[in-house]
C-alpha cells in the first residue's frame, strides 16, 4: 500500500459516497469554508463555483459570501448530488447543479471565485489541476481550497495497519491514495501564476460524542469508505470492529466523556 505517484490515476480508492453519513457531522465539516473564505480578498463576483460541493453545504456557505453571483456547485456522486438538490430546492434555489468529474471541468465562463472544500485530496495529480484551476479565474480572482492534512494522524495509520494486517491484506496489495504535498508545494506551484499565494495549516479539535465509537462513526463518513468498499460485508464488520479498537486506544475520552479529535487541515488561496 502507498501514495500514489503524481501523475497516477485515483481510480483504485474510487468510491460511492453516503451523503447522510457525511452529513452527521456538517457543522464539523463546514467551519473550515468559512474560515477558508474568510481569506479571500473581497471583490465583486459574478460567477462561482463550488468543485466537490458533497450535500451542499460548501454551496450555502458560498452563497451567503457572494449572495449576486450565479454560483455552480458540481460533484461526481449521485447520492450527494441528490442531497444537495434538496438544499436546492429548501434554501440554495438559485445555484446551478452539475454531475461531473473535477479532473475534466473548465469553467464556461472565466470564475471570480473557485471554492474546493474537502474535495480535492480525491483528485490525482496537483501539479497540473491546480494551475488549470488558476487557469479557469478572471483577473483578481481566487480559488480558494482547502484540503485534510492528517493521513499522519493514528485515526489514517491504523486504516492502513489494519487493511496491511488483516485476512483482507491481498485486498489491498495495489491500494494507493493520491499524493498529498505541504505547503512549500502549493506556494511554488501557484506563485509563478498569482498577484498572491497564501498557505496556511489549522488543526482543528473536534469534541466528539460517543467516545472512539464517534470516531469510527465521522471516518465511515470519509477515509474508511475507500477501505470498507474492497471487502464483503462480513469482513467489513471485523474491520469496523478492530478499527473501534484502535480508535479506543489512540482518543482517550476528555473528562466530559466525549472525544477530542485532532484534525489538521491545509488551507490555500491563490489570487490571480
Ligand atoms: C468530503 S466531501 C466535501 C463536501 C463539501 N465540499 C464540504 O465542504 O463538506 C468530498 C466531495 O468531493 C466529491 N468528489 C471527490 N472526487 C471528485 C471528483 N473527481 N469530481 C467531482 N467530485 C468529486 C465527492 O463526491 C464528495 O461529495
Amino acid at each position: 500500500m502507498a501514495y500514489a505517484g503524481g501523475h497516477r490515476s485515483s481510480e483504485n480508492v474510487a468510491m460511492s459516497w453516503s451523503a447522510t453519513q457525511y452529513s452527521l457531522f456538517e457543522d464539523e465539516r463546514t467551519r473550515p469554508v468559512r474560515d477558508l473564505l474568510g481569506a479571500v480578498p473581497p471583490r465583486p463576483v459574478r460567477h462561482a463555483t463550488d468543485l466537490g460541493c458533497g450535500p451542499g453545504n460548501s454551496t450555502e456557505v458560498l452563497l451567503q459570501r457572494c449572495p449576486d453571483a450565479q454560483v455552480t456547485a458540481l460533484d461526481s456522486d449521485p447520492d450527494m448530488i441528490e442531497k444537495a438538490r434538496e438544499r436546492k430546492r429548501l434554501c440554495i434555489p438559485r445555484v446551478h447543479m452539475v454531475t461531473a468529474d473535477i479532473a475534466g471541468w473548465s469553467a464556461p465562463e472565466p470564475q471570480d471565485l473557485i471554492l474546493a472544500n474537502a474535495s480535492l485530496q480525491w483528485v490525482p495529480d496537483h501539479g497540473r489541476l491546480y494551475p488549470h484551476l488558476v487557469r479557469q479565474l478572471s483577473e483578481g480572482a481566487s480559488l480558494a481550497v482547502q484540503t485534510p492534512d492528517n493521513l499522519e494522524e493514528p485515526a489514517h495509520t491504523a486504516l492502513r495497519e489494519i487493511a496491511c494486517r488483516g485476512p483482507w491484506a491481498a485486498k489491498f496489495e495495489d491500494f494507493q491514495l493520491p499524493p498529498r504535498h505541504g505547503t512549500a508545494f502549493y506556494y511554488d506551484l501557484l506563485s509563478p501564476l498569482c498577484a498572491r499565494v497564501e498557505v496556511w495549516r489549522t488543526t482543528y479539535h473536534h469534541p466528539l460524542a460517543d467516545g472512539a465509537e464517534g470516531v469510527v462513526q465521522w471516518f465511515k463518513g470519509s477515509a474508511l469508505r475507500p477501505y470498507l468498499s474492497r471487502l464483503q460485508p462480513h469482513e467489513q464488520d471485523d474491520f469496523l470492529q478492530m478499527y473501534l479498537q484502535a480508535m479506543q486506544g489512540a482518543y482517550p475520552p476528555a473528562s466530559d466523556g466525549k472525544v477530542l479529535l485532532p484534525f489538521p487541515r491545509l488551507f490555500v488561496v491563490a489570487t490571480r
